[in-house]
């Protein structure tokens, strides 16, 4: 290779920002990859390594030059490797993909190549007053798939609520993948209750993994509008509310939180789980305050005071901060009438 070709690449890589936009430029591809190897079903193929033949009539192929130049991404990117004309998963990513908690994680990826994406690519646009998203009904699923990254500190947060306490009828709404009620059924086998969702698919999705874990006796999972539906379901002990307050502009928060209320047991809990204004804190919360900001139907994500007051206003004496990590503003609120 000639020398001056050596150099003048070298003085490329001089450009200010250039090595760390490629960097990032790597990760990007990497996750375009992921996405699309995932959605074509080439992952799952690919748990038995197979050659481009095999590949192209499992995946029902029309255009084998697409599915070439995936392959070459996915080598490239080190998620494939080659062996005697055998392709195989080979990244850590990939391989992960594939495993128990796969599809949370391709949730992830599948969310950021969709409507995170959307979000920053629509704000030139959006800013100078262009309409906001209208896509909420169509992302309800993926969000609810999403939304279970965060099952392991739920897992502690309900449990600090729910253990030992018998009876325990639970209402969770917006109940999303239903893995919520799960969690408070590991921790406390007394739980019974119902699980509410407003998004016909999501609705599907729980009542699928509930019947899974095998809790269809102890919960119900209704479709609904918790804004239409309040007497006809009796009293809770807890009422859990997992990010889901930012769906509700400030008004209807007010009004919701006074119908539950009056849903509770004179003892019962209203739990509150969800990212906060992280106020330019907390990249991961600032990136979903984008979407929210973004969409018809969300709203930006309120401060801590924003709720705190809220629940005051409508008779909750006692007011518990729960913070989950440090650097996040990811809180739970536990809030009980005095
Ligand atoms: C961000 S997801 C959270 C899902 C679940 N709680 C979780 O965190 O895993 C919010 C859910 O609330 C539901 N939702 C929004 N507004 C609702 C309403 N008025 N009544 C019932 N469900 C609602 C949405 O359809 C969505 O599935």
């Amino acid at each position: 290779m000639n020398l001056r070709y050596i150099l003048s690449f070298l003085n490329i890589m001089k450009i200010p920002g250039l090595y760390p936009i490629m960097k990032d430029w790597r990760a990007f591809i990497r996750m375009h990859f992921i996405f699309s190897a995932h959605e074509s079903g080439l992952l799952k193929a690919l748990s038995t390594p197979s050659n481009r033949d095999m590949l192209i009539k499992e995946l029902n192929v029309k255009r084998p030059e697409v599915l070439d130049a995936l392959l070459e991404v996915g080598l490239a990117s080190k998620e494939l490797e080659l062996n005697n004309g055998l392709f195989s998963i080979k990244g850590k990513r990939s391989k992960a993909i594939m495993e128990s908690n796969g599809d949370m994680l391709a949730a992830m990826i599948q969310g950021n190549v969709t409507y995170y994406s959307d979000a920053y690519r629509n704000v030139t646009n959006r800013i100078h007053g262009g309409e906001l998203g209208d896509d909420l009904d169509k992302i309800g699923d993926l969000v609810a798939r999403f939304s279970k990254i965060a099952e392991p500190i739920i897992k502690n947060f309900i449990s600090s609520i729910v253990h030992g306490k018998n009876p325990m009828r639970i209402l969770d709404i917006g109940c999303g993948s239903g893995v919520l009620l799960k969690s408070a059924y590991d921790s406390n086998g007394n739980a019974t209750g119902v699980g509410i969702d407003i998004d016909e698919k999501v609705v599907r999705q729980a009542g699928e993994n509930i019947s899974t874990w095998g809790l269809s006796d102890r919960f119900e999972i209704r479709h609904g509008d918790i804004r239409h539906i309040s007497g006809e379901m009796g009293t809770f002990d807890v009422i859990t509310l997992y990010n889901l307050l930012y769906y509700f502009d400030k008004e209807a928060r007010l009004s919701l939180i006074n119908n539950l209320r009056d849903m509770l047991l004179p003892t019962g809990v209203l739990a509150v789980a969800m990212s906060f204004h992280s106020k330019g804190k907390d990249m991961a919360t600032a990136n979903l305050n984008m979407v929210n900001s973004s969409l018809k139907g969300l709203t930006p994500l309120p401060q801590l005071d924003d709720i705190t007051s809220v629940l005051k206003k409508c008779g909750f004496g006692k007011i518990e901060i729960h913070r989950f990590m440090p650097g996040s503003t990811f809180y739970g609120i536990v809030a009980t009438q005095n």
